[in-house]
């Protein structure tokens, strides 16, 4: 059988070179049991903790320790464009009120629209330059292996971590931003598609992730976007990875912490389904469309920039979630949805992916 081991691998000291991609959705994508499934199935899982106050993140580590012996990673998000928001979620909301009053108003019509109570976000903190500071601050002390920046420039970390043992990679979206990933000193690349879930671009993964390779010069490339069964890993190896990244196939996962409800609107959409919208967060993200992000495209609104967009729009999401209306929430996946027919154990999907991959290259061979 074909051995599936790439440099990488012994970089991040893993047995195969898939990862689970961190995945925020306030701590419900990617909790512990299945951070601590995908490393105990050999790859690397990776916590996604962006939504999540430090003392959650903290205890999130501790419970992947008390889980797994083997190597795992925390994913944050660093968008540059935080440095002048305000550090409260009740202050970005007067924000709102203040400067933006027709956004103000179109989430009250949302609410009478699809007939829901509002419900404001429990959570006090909002995403901001001081909680990022504070998320980092846990992770550096808590010594994860792997620190993962889904967005911005992961610079600031990287001599700290170095210091102290801890590989970082960086996710871009498009070749300019593999370049700046280099300039960070980062150990590892993830180049994702926009056919990812989540914050995405608009490079498609076939042209971007020979390019980032190009420009990664030495450094290891993960493929990511799309890449939801072994077919996709062979390809990403093909074009020039070392790795893949994945996010929406784990995201059906027994161990995952999404409502059954929201697992099941990923096994039933179809890759059409799955649209990119700037009205959840103010920054593009690929979710299940519905009629929510319609309502906001029709409305003719621009989005708010982050987080002002993100905390109106959590603020919704809160109570749709609360009242147990998932057909109007966001549920961020990719276009790989469509290649997804059931929910299954964590261990059952990276099997299958392993599997596919060996049986892609294999298959390769004889040509
Ligand atoms: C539900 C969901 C939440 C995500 N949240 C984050 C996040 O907090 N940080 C991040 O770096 N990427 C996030 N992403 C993107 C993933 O890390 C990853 O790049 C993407 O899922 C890969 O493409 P795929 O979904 O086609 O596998 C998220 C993706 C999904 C589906």
């Amino acid at each position: 059988m074909t051995s599936l081991h790439t440099p990488l691998c012994d970089l991040l000291e893993i047995e195969y070179p898939i990862v689970l991609a961190g995945m925020g959705s306030w701590g419900m994508a990617t909790p512990p049991a299945l951070v601590a499934a995908v490393s105990n199935a050999g790859g690397l899982g990776v916590l996604g903790c962006s939504n999540l106050a430090a003392k959650e993140v903290e205890e999130r580590i501790r419970e992947v320790r008390r889980l797994t012996d083997k190597p795992f990673g925390v994913d944050l998000l660093l968008p540059a464009s935080l440095k002048q928001a305000p550090g409260s979620r009740a202050a970005v909301r007067q924000e709102i009120r203040d400067n933006h009053p027709e956004h103000w108003a179109f989430l009250e019509e949302l609410h009478r629209r699809f007939n829901l109570p509002e419900r404001p976000f429990q959570h006090d903190h909002v995403i901001s330059a001081e909680l990022i500071a504070q998320q980092i601050e846990v992770t550096l002390n808590e010594r994860v292996p792997v620190f993962a920046a889904g967005l911005g420039d992961p610079a600031i970390v990287v001599p700290q971590a170095r210091e102290i043992g801890m590989k970082v990679m960086g996710v871009c979206g498009s070749p300019r931003n593999a370049i700046r990933q280099v300039k960070a000193g980062v150990d590892a690349i993830v180049a994702q598609g926009t056919e990812g879930g989540g914050h995405t671009g608009q490079v498609a993964s076939f042209a971007l992730l020979p390019q980032v390779v190009d420009a990664a010069g030495d450094i290891p490339v993960l493929g990511a976007g799309g890449i939801s069964d072994g077919r996709g890993v062979a390809a990403a190896l093909a074009l020039g990875a070392q790795g893949v990244w994945v996010g929406t196939a784990f995201l059906v996962a027994d161990e995952g912490g999404l409502p059954d409800a929201l697992k099941d609107q990923i096994v039933e959409a179809s890759t059409g389904d799955m649209r990119i919208s700037p009205y959840w967060t103010g920054k593009t993200i690929r979710a299940v469309n519905n009629e929510v992000a319609q309502a906001w495209a029709d409305s003719g609104l621009p989005a708010l920039p982050t987080p002002h967009q993100r905390v109106l729009m959590e603020d919704f999401k809160e109570a749709a979630m609360a009242a147990g209306r998932y057909e109007i929430t966001m549920n961020a996946g990719g276009q790989g949805a469509g290649m997804i027919t059931k929910r299954r154990p964590a261990a059952e999907i990276f099997a299958g992916l392993l599997d596919g991959t060996r049986e892609t290259l294999d298959r390769m061979k004889g040509l």
